[in-house]
């Protein structure tokens, strides 16, 4: 099912590594209850639908292809009315406006709706087209609670004072193991890199095919 997932999409907007470090995460995780904060064509939030219970999707517009993805329990909202939303999320992947206002504003609101065992995933941190992202992430950093918990290709895991190492821990055997063919990882720095640059997709899926 997964691997059929992976093989429908494009990845037109992420990176594969990137989907296959957050689909081995959302396995491990299991959240209760997800947000996601920029859907667009919803490549992410397929991976977050799968794994978790219930998954709110919050957008300024929602293209029609957005209804090509099955779904199994998600509620797209505008992002006008996300104030009305009172759930505390498991899992909160900022993936909206990459402004620096707007991206710290994401953070502010995720922060409002976490606990102590949410972890934030924040998108495109490296992407030099999108500096605010990783400026209004470090001024949230400042004065906030939550800390980098794993640093990726262009993806960066947010996790609470009171829930240190858990992404690392929890990600360690799968970077090391299953996933080593596609990232250097290192678990001192809780880091990885995309190593599958010279891989074509299809190679990619077969690799796939022996890790999940
Ligand atoms: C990079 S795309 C998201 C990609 C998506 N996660 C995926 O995997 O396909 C950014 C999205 O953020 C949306 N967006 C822009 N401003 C927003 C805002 N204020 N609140 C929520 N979403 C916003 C855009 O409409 C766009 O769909």
């Amino acid at each position: 099912m997964i691997l059929d997932i992976f093989k429908s999409h494009r990845y037109k907007s992420k990176t594969f590594i990137d989907v296959v470090v957050l689909n081995a995460f959302l396995e491990k995780f299991c959240p209760d209850k997800s947000l996601e904060i920029g859907v667009l064509y919803g490549e992410t939030l397929v991976f977050i639908d799968h794994h978790s219970r219930q998954t709110v999707g919050v957008d300024i517009k929602f293209p029609k292809r957005l209804k090509d993805n099955k779904f199994k329990n998600v509620r797209l909202i505008h992002a006008k009315d996300k104030s009305k939303e009172k759930n505390i999320y498991d899992f909160i992947h900022i993936d909206g406006d990459h402004s620096y206002d707007s991206c710290l504003e994401d953070l502010m609101y995720a922060q409002s709706r976490s606990s102590a065992k949410t972890i934030i995933l924040i998108d495109d941190y490296f992407n030099p087209d999108f500096v605010g992202v990783q400026d209004a992430t470090k001024r949230f950093l400042e004065h906030s609670k939550f800390k980098v918990g794993l640093i990726g290709h262009n993806q960066i895991f947010l996790e609470h004072i009171e829930n240190k190492n858990f992404v690392n821990n929890l990600l360690k055997n799968a970077l090391q193991n299953n996933l080593k063919h596609f990232c250097k990882y290192d678990y001192n720095t809780a880091k990885y890199q995309d190593y599958s640059g010279q891989l074509n997709k299809q190679s990619k899926l077969r690799i796939l095919e022996h890790c999940l």
